[in-house]
């Protein structure tokens, strides 16, 4: 149905509490990406909100199928969430005999575009000041909002969070660091999301060979990287140039996207383009 007629009970608890989870899957030439493991992450979000998940993978790879038909782009974002559902009184305890309320829709899918990438985006620090179950993604989003709009505010793209003097995340993407030709990723925890873009950036960086070192990185390190991205289903792998208001990187490239960071956006397209070969 078109967006404006799509309506939720005003005592809904994603409305009231932000009960709930969500999903972002990206859709390449009408297909969705790494769809098994968005599912499974899906899953993981509702056993930790103790929610019982109202659809198997099946009807949900079948619901996702139809709305990429009806939508029919090429390229979109489906963002598919799930809330502890309606309950006649305000009470933050789960009620006993409520549904949960299931909501899609999908949106044309916009990567960065090509000049974006060339001159890599600005971002900022703050203090991640996030709860301690940042590894749910839960539709309650106000910090990360907050967060993202420092950025905004200081025409900038992310905020880059540090928690006790160490990286964890962007406000809504997953930040690697490069330094002397290592790539550097934070430990996935309970204080970070376990990106599906950081996944497979890991797993293209093990195929082709480059040095990862998946470990606690210090705001030292971030601030004297080589090279700083940042990754998500809707960003894919974008170099972060500007930070705080210096220039990320030593010369050649320094306030420039760098070597490893611009191979890595190269490996990610010939992985979609061979993956959404395979599965057609
Ligand atoms: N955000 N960390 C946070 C806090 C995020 O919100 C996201 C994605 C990521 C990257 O995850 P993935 O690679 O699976 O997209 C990391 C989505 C895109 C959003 O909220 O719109």
């Amino acid at each position: 149905m078109p967006i404006a007629e799509a309506t939720v009970s005003v005592m809904d608890r994603g409305f009231l509490f932000g009960d709930g989870v969500y999903e972002v899957i990206p859709v390449y030439s009408q297909r969705a990406f790494r769809l098994p493991e968005h599912l499974q992450r899906l899953q993981n979000s509702l056993d930790a909100i103790r929610l019982i998940n109202p659809k198997t993978n099946l009807e949900w790879s079948q619901l996702i199928a139809e709305m990429i038909a009806l939508n029919k782009g090429d390229d979109q974002s489906v963002y598919l969430q799930i809330t502890r559902g309606a309950d006649s009184k305000r009470n933050h305890a789960f009620p006993e005999h409520v549904f949960p309320t299931v909501f899609m829709m999908s949106e044309p899918l916009v990567t960065p575009s090509a000049a974006l990438r060339e001159s890599g985006v600005a971002a900022v620090t703050a203090m991640d000041n996030r709860w301690l179950r940042c590894d749910i993604k839960s539709t309650s989003l106000l910090a990360n909002c907050l967060l993202r709009q420092q950025a905004v505010d200081a025409g900038c793209v992310e905020t880059i969070l540090l928690r006790e003097g160490q990286l964890s995340e962007g406000a809504a993407s997953n930040i690697f660091v490069v330094k002397n030709g290592v790539l550097l990723a934070p430990q996935k925890n309970n204080f970070v999301l376990p990106g599906i873009t950081y996944d497979v950036v890991l797993e293209l960086a093990e195929q082709h060979g480059l040095t990862v070192e998946v470990r606690t990185i210090s705001e030292e390190e971030l601030r004297t990287a080589d090279e700083v991205w940042m990754t998500s289903s809707t960003k894919e792998v974008l170099a972060i140039t500007l930070l705080d208001g210096q220039p990320v990187g030593a010369e050649p490239y320094r306030g420039r996207p760098g070597p490893v960071g611009a191979q890595m956006y190269t490996w990610y397209q010939n992985f979609k383009t061979e993956v959404m070969r395979s599965d057609a």
